[in-house]
């Protein structure tokens, strides 16, 4: 647990993070692949505008959020996360960060992934398949809306591993294959948060940790609480509030594509306090093909600096990872 005095909490959770910010819009993309290469070699955190996302639809996606976790937990049980990550998941299903957590995280969730039918030869893979849907006589139109999202949501990343391809070197449709993000694993995630975090105490409203997969667009409802921590080595850690902006992706790379570029690009530590006062979020996260062999990138090795990481198959890497953060599904049976 940590265990900091009272002006060092403060200190540390008063800070605000300045972050570059992207335009998907803006024409002069060397300008563009410069500050992003910049922000992937810092943090990896970054903000995404003018993405094409209309606004309006954006809040017609809370909304619908909000409505399925206003639901009586009854119901949300009915489509509670199933053996393939997709479905609900409870409030305290998941611990980010077991050694500084005295219980799981203060948020509940949906998992949503890439809806593959039933006579693809790919259909029995792990992160492929059907998705649980509510009941459409309890929330109509709930499941065009998520599918909606999650193909824009698919082709802003598509916009973003582009400029990536360019800022690593890489031919620009480097990551548009279908060995990688033809057919990715890409999983949307509705959150709601609750409670009142105390790091003294071991209570995080989503607990310290840094994305498993290539990268996560996040999109939030506008209420502060994501953190993040460039040095987690450093003692004590400094944490700073990445304050959302209107209609902006806050987007962040995952500890894949770090492995990937052989440690150059950046995945960063990042942690949610709660506040007292509600909070939803939608983080989606990408994620290449199933099959994806995940090796040091052609650019990012040479004689003086050889592949740090083995290579490893983006399912195997990913189902390793959410089986240290999640609950045993067995638990909910009794
Ligand atoms: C995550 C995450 C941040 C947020 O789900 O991995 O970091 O603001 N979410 O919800
Ligand atoms: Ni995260």
């Amino acid at each position: 647990m940590e265990n900091r005095t009272k002006e060092e909490l403060q200190d540390s959770t008063m800070k605000v993070s300045s972050l570059n910010c992207i335009d998907l819009a803006n024409d002069d993309l060397h300008h563009s692949v410069v500050s992003l290469k910049q922000a992937c070699l810092d943090c990896g955190f970054f903000y995404v505008i003018n993405h094409g996302i209309n606004e309006d639809f954006m809040e017609d996606v809370f909304e619908q959020s909000k409505k399925f976790f206003a639901l009586p937990l009854e119901e949300k049980m009915k489509v509670l996360r199933n053996e393939k990550h997709r479905g609900y998941t409870p409030v305290l299903d998941e611990t980010l960060d077991p050694e500084n957590q005295v219980t799981g995280d203060h948020k509940e969730g949906y998992y949503i992934g890439i809806e593959v039918p039933k006579d693809d030869p790919d259909w029995d893979k792990l992160f492929y398949g059907p998705n649980p849907w509510p009941d459409s006589d309890v929330l109509p139109k709930w499941r065009e809306t998520m599918e909606k999202y999650h193909q824009e949501a698919l082709r802003v990343s598509k916009d973003i591993a582009r400029l990536l391809a360019l800022a690593l070197d890489l031919d620009v449709n480097y990551f548009d294959t279908q060995e990688m993000l033809g057919k990715p694993i890409a999983t949307m995630r509705l959150l709601r948060y609750q409670g009142i975090s105390d790091p003294s105490k071991g209570i995080y409203a989503c607990g310290a940790h840094s994305d498993f997969g290539m990268m996560t667009l996040l999109a939030t409802d506008g209420v502060m609480g994501l953190q993040i921590c460039k040095d987690k080595n450093a003692k004590p850690q400094k944490w700073e509030y990445v304050p959302p902006i209107k209609g902006a992706f806050i987007v962040n790379l995952g500890d894949m594509l770090e492995r990937w570029s052989n440690g150059f690009f950046k995945s960063t530590m990042h942690r949610v306090l709660g506040n007292g006062q509600e909070r939803y979020s939608i983080p989606f996260f990408v994620e290449p093909n199933h099959e994806c062999l995940v090796e040091c990138l052609p650019t990012c090795k040479s004689e003086s600096n050889v592949p740090k990481y083995p290579a490893i198959k983006c399912s195997t890497y990913l189902a390793q990872r959410y089986k240290e953060t999640h609950a045993d599904l067995s638990t909910y049976n009794q």
